[in-house]
């Protein structure tokens, strides 16, 4: 079978027609065992893209995901891997299936692949992971460690610095004979590790071509990048939109995909030409990016009971509770702004917006507004504690002068 191509077909016939020992990474997305279809239409043409997920039984889709895994096995080099990825509905049948066809000893990894959700009002624990299993062929498995930032909050100071043992086994810092600490090595980071937070594509990144589960290509290009170089083949026998296959081309990797479905070939084909990636400014900038309140605006809005509402120009958190049904919106006085200029700022947040209650908290003492007639506005004013308190001290002092 010849790579950088995807195939139409089950991937249970279509793997027999690749030779043994050739392969170095097989992906695999198959049906979660959802016992539904699965179906999108795209944003632009209108086009329905589906695929089933009903089974006769779990015996039935355990027998799919097994003869699979035997074909996988059988093409993968003795240094290739396979990754599974499927979700809480049947990972533990899947790993007990993985078990069996690659051995226990072959395990590598569970990753937790976790992304953020909107919530939803179903009762329980809001579902916001899927697992990925990693299994070798063999113990001689190609890997490429990388390594990651420290946490926050890990003193790196310490970390910097050399460490022994005692005589009784206590692990304690290495000093010189001048009692002076001895420093190490430079540190690579932190060993990529087991749980991936990588943003689940939404709904208007251009990445997205309308086909239901599609994947990001940053996952996939994590898992390729950690067990293959330039060159190296990789296969997804499940391939729908393609995903895969565009994470390996963009990185140089030979790639086959397969998929019973007729138009997922098409759209994988389509893609492959046009190759659209999303970057993720949310992990180019890291997750804290997004994140522009102070600690003094956050603990301004933890006093009034009020959450942060972040990258808005006009309104800077809500109530937690609200007045009548209805949200109520707070903006807190910046060191730049006039009063006028923040009542002003929240009255254009909030237009079209029948609120019943707008707050913005003053934090300085009013110079005199340059504005030629004044405001029209309800919204109300409360003062910060550190204003109630520059002002009575100025009152203090007034009053002690005269
Ligand atoms: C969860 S989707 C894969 C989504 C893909 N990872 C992506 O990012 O677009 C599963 C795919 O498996 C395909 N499929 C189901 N049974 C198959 C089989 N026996 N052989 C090959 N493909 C199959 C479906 O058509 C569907 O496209």
């Amino acid at each position: 079978m010849k790579p950088n191509k995807i195939y139409k077909g089950n991937c249970i016939e279509k793997l027999k027609e690749i030779e043994s020992d050739t392969v170095d990474l097989v992906y695999f997305d198959p049906p979660f065992f959802t016992q539904k279809k699965h179906s999108l239409v795209t944003r632009n043409e209108g086009k329905k893209y589906e695929f089933s997920d009903n089974w006769e039984s779990l015996e039935d889709y355990l027998t799919l995901i097994e003869s699979c895994l035997i074909e996988c096995k059988r093409v993968l080099k003795s240094t290739g891997s396979v990754f599974l990825h499927c979700d809480k509905i049947a990972s533990h049948y899947i790993r007990v299936t993985l078990d069996k066809v690659f051995g226990m000893k072959n395990f590598r990894s569970e990753i937790i692949w976790s992304y953020k959700r909107w919530s939803n009002s179903k009762k329980g624990l809001l579902n916001s992971h899927q697992n990925i299993y990693f299994y070798s062929k063999t113990k001689d498995f190609k890997f490429n460690q990388y390594y990651t930032d420290y946490a926050p909050t890990t003193n790196i100071d310490q970390i910097l610095q050399d460490r022994e043992k005692t005589s009784n086994g206590k692990s304690v810092y290495k000093t010189d004979k001048n009692g002076n600490v001895v420093l190490g090595k430079a540190k690579k980071g932190v060993p990529l590790s087991d749980i991936w937070q990588i943003p689940y594509l939404n709904p208007k990144a251009k990445e997205r071509v309308g086909y239901p589960t599609q994947k990001p290509v940053l996952l996939l290009k994590q898992i390729i990048k950690i067990v293959t170089d330039e060159q190296d083949l990789v296969i997804d026998p499940f391939c729908g939109s393609g995903t895969t296959c565009v994470a390996a081309k963009s990185m140089n990797r030979n790639f086959i995909g397969i998929d019973i479905s007729d138009d997922a070939v098409k759209l994988a084909d389509k893609r492959l030409e046009e190759m659209i990636i999303t970057d993720s400014a949310l992990l180019n900038k890291g997750l804290d990016s997004y994140l522009e309140k102070s600690d003094y605006e956050i603990a301004l809005l933890n006093s009034i009971n009020a959450i942060a509402v972040q990258r808005n120009i006009g309104i800077d958190g809500f109530l937690k509770n609200h007045l009548n049904n209805k949200p109520v919106p707070v903006k807190i006085q910046s060191k730049h702004e006039t009063l006028d200029d923040a009542i002003e700022k929240l009255e254009k947040a909030c237009k079209r917006k029948k609120y019943n209650l707008k707050i913005v908290i003053q934090t300085k003492k009013e110079e005199n507004s340059n504005r030629l007639f004044s405001l029209n506005s309800d919204v109300q004013i409360i003062k910060s504690e550190k204003l109630k308190i520059e002002e009575l001290k100025e009152k203090i002092i007034l009053s002690q002068k005269s």
